[in-house]
């Protein structure tokens, strides 16, 4: 049906914009919808919670949802198409082939989510040979995820223009994430953590620090000094290929992953020198 509507819209010369999701909408999605705007007049949005990027000790039974908010909220936004497929229309009973990446998935997030980047990209490259974007927008707050699918859009040769948009924050920075919700009113504070050794990493290059190390202990000090914290990884690395860097001597990408509670929040952010 959805494939048969963007056949439908191409014959219409439609720009078609894709917005990939897992639904629990908040203001980071909202933002995509806007941005999608800008790159096309056919605005289709997809919310699926894909089982294939959960590992099996995280969060897929409890991943939260409210489909009939999130289409209120859509609706508002001027969305065209809403694609809600169930696991059955995804993956059928036989379902066997992957997309996995042979370099990226072997850092930052992928480390402690083996699987995680496998599914994601098998996922959404089904989702684009369904509806058949011209354009699709992710956010930046996934940066390996957004780096991962615009190498597989290289690599497969999929003719799809890439989107990444700015991280949407709460008044306090945190970085909004349906995964917000599982936080206690102490872990939210923890929470704030993350953007604060962002901030702090921004102010010592500033200062003139250079050495990558140096960073990462400032921040892994500020993380622990908060209760509940328990760090994945802080990492400074290429914008493009997610290697680690020692010398800061040109723009690179800070990312890290904490874990609070029942929560794994991650965050990013450029470091211009
Ligand atoms: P989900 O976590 O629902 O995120 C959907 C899109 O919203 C992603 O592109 C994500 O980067 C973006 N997003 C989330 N929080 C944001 C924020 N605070 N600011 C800006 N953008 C934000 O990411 C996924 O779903 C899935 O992995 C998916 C791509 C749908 C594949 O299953």
């Amino acid at each position: 049906m959805m494939r048969a509507r963007s056949d439908r819209m191409r014959r219409q010369y439609k720009t078609i914009v894709l917005i990939p999701t897992m639904g629990f909408l908040h203001e980071g999605h909202l933002s995509l919808i806007k941005e999608g705007h800008k790159h096309g007049d056919d605005m289709a949005v997809s919310i699926f919670v894909n089982p294939t990027q959960f590992g099996p000790e995280e969060d897929l039974e409890s991943y939260p949802k409210n489909l009939e908010r999130d289409l209120e909220l859509l609706q508002e936004e001027g969305v065209d198409a809403v694609f809600t497929p169930d696991a059955k229309e995804i993956y059928g009973n036989k379902f066997q082939t992957y997309v996995t990446l042979e370099k990226l998935p072997n850092y930052l997030c992928g480390l402690s989510r083996p699987i995680h980047f496998r599914g994601v990209a098998t996922v959404v490259a089904k989702l684009f040979n369904t509806v058949k974007p011209h354009v699709a927008v992710f956010g930046r707050k996934d940066y390996q995820q957004l780096v991962v699918i615009r190498q597989m859009v290289r690599d497969l040769d999929f003719g799809i223009e890439i989107i990444g948009a700015p991280t949407v924050r709460e008044p306090d920075c945190l970085a909004m994430s349906s995964r917000n919700k599982y936080l206690t009113s102490e872990q939210r504070i923890s929470a704030l953590s993350l953007y604060k050794s962002l901030q702090k990493a921004k102010e010592l290059i500033k200062s003139g620090v250079q050495d990558a190390a140096t960073i990462i202990d400032w921040a892994t000090e500020l993380i622990q000094s908060y209760p509940e914290t328990d760090i994945d990884y802080i990492a400074i690395c290429d914008t493009e290929t997610l290697v680690d860097i020692q010398i800061i001597d040109r723009p690179v990408q800070m990312a890290l992953a904490v874990r609070i509670g029942k929560a794994r929040l991650i965050d990013n952010m450029l470091l211009n020198p």
